[in-house]
């Protein structure tokens, strides 16, 4: 049997053969792609994938127990519960030694496009530096130089990318020297990608006549895709035994963090496994995933599942009940990861109604829809959480490392990103002694930038040689 005709019968089974119906207008090499691409699809869990999440539409991710997750605090002198008391030195210590020794890699996820941005390329690519404008890519690069040349330890980089945008960001980094990091620590591998259905049938949308139309399988496709690639292995092999996992829209990101890997992988109440960082929420309706603790668990409810009466639920002193804001920032230890992929893990998938471009079946011709005519699905990263035996959860302050460029206006924008970065600046240059123009309403008044190259945390600027004494209104700074 030829493999159309073996990809034929496979379709036939799961009720899906319309896709094949062009095949007599395709060329022997586009025949040949498309049984590639079939046979790569997991085919057989289509029908219940359909049955699922696109003709059912699943409830809301919140369960009904849902209580707040307990954060360690960021000051460790005032736990608040006396559960969540911590000692900063003996997290610094452990997490510096594992540092050191080779054991921690960075982990970005950056396989999504910047399409809310309306950027055309790679997310990583976009500018984000506030004076200097260098790409979110160089950001964390110049992060994880500074923690090499700290801690005198190879720090690999696992870049994951997608189908989408797996040329151009590989083709970045070797026009741009791996961003200043050795070729050989740099390791980029893909993730995977999910059909796309139309959501009124559960059939499968063509993109064209010779293939199935797909989108990246969420960054919860990271975990298998890590296995898969032989990333994890290459990891077992340098003596990686703890992942710092970060997205790639974050310039301020912390990308390798002592304190966090120290606690990640020392705290009694840690199973090592996946911990995470939150910051308290601006608002209720604030776009970040929240934690919280069902069925003993601790879990992430994204923003679009948590009910809005949580949202705005309050404390008795007014402050939010569901207060703990996701960052995406995690660290992921690599037996959890090689655990999961032992077993036969499955990461729920969350459902996006999307326009997908499309052959229409009857003209043949390749449809825009003006509406949301399909489903995308999704896994995310952090429904691994309620798979760890425990996980912790440390909170941070925003300022200094969460300053996310998502839309192109408004929150989580390249204004708002700028703005933290100045601030975030403005702080550590007034701790060295500088004074900075400020606004009458408190705000700095300038752009100000600075690399990790030349301090990672306030403390590094302290008693440095050649600040300025001041920063004038309006001035400009990069250091
Ligand atoms: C995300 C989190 C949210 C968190 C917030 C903090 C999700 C679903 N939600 O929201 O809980 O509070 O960040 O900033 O993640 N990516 C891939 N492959 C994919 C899809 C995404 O690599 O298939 C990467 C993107 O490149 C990006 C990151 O994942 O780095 C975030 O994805 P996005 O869908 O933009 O999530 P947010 O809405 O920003």
């Amino acid at each position: 049997m030829s493999r159309l005709d073996e990809v034929r019968g496979r379709l036939r089974r799961i009720g899906q053969d319309h896709v094949l119906q062009h095949e007599d207008e395709l060329s022997d090499a586009q025949i040949h792609a498309f049984v590639d691409q079939l046979a790569s699809l997991d085919l057989e869990s289509i029908p219940r994938w359909v049955e699922e999440y696109v003709r059912k539409r699943p409830a809301s991710g919140a369960p009904a127990d849902l209580s707040p997750a307990l954060a360690y605090p960021r000051d460790p002198r005032s736990p608040g519960d006396p559960s969540r008391a911590w000692a900063r030195e003996d997290a610094l210590r452990r997490g510096e030694d594992l540092v050191r020794s080779g054991r921690v890699a960075v982990f970005t996820v950056a396989g999504g496009q910047g399409s809310r941005l309306g950027f055309d390329g790679p997310k990583g690519v976009y500018p984000a530096g506030a004076v200097t404008g260098k790409p979110l890519f160089a950001c964390i690069a110049e992060w994880i130089i500074a923690a090499r040349r700290r801690y005198g330890a190879p720090i690999p980089w696992l870049v994951m990318t997608s189908p989408l945008n797996h040329k151009d960001t590989v083709a970045f980094f070797e026009a741009h020297g791996h961003c200043g990091l050795p070729k050989d620590d740099v390791i980029f591998f893909q993730q995977g990608v999910m059909p796309s259905f139309d959501a009124h049938t559960g059939r499968l949308l063509l993109a064209r006549k010779g293939e199935v139309a797909t989108n990246p399988d969420g960054h919860g496709g990271s975990l298998r895709a890590l296995h898969a690639s032989g990333a994890l292995a290459e990891l077992k092999r340098r003596g990686v035994e703890h992942i710092s996992y970060t997205q790639i829209d974050n310039p301020l990101v912390r990308a390798v963090d002592p304190v966090f890997i120290g606690l990640h992988a020392g705290a009694p109440d840690s199973s090592g496994e996946m911990s995470s960082k939150m910051v308290p929420k601006t608002h209720p309706g604030e776009k970040v995933g929240v934690f919280c603790r069902a069925g003993g668990r601790t879990m992430v409810i994204e923003y679009s599942d948590m009910p809005e009466a949580l949202s705005k639920a309050t404390n008795a002193d007014g402050s939010l009940r569901f207060n703990a804001g996701s960052i995406a920032v995690h660290v992921i230890g690599r037996a959890f990861i090689e655990r999961l992929n032992q077993g036969d893990f499955a990461l729920p998938f969350h459902r996006a109604d999307k326009q997908i471009p499309h052959v229409d079946l009857n003209s043949g011709e390749v449809v825009q829809p003006a509406a949301p005519n399909g489903v995308k699905l999704e896994a995310f990263v952090f429904d691994a959480i309620p798979l760890c035996r425990s996980s912790i959860v440390l909170e941070t302050d925003r300022v200094e490392e969460f300053a996310p460029i998502k839309n192109a206006e408004g929150a989580d924008s390249p204004k708002s990103c700028r703005e933290i970065q100045t601030e975030r600046a403005a702080r550590w240059l007034e701790g060295a002694g500088v004074k900075v123009a400020r606004r009458a309403d408190g705000l700095a008044d300038c752009v100000l930038e600075i690399s990790p190259l030349t301090a990672m945390w306030a403390e590094d600027l302290r008693g440095r040689p050649g600040l300025p004494a001041r920063i004038e209104p309006g001035q400009k700074l990069a250091l």
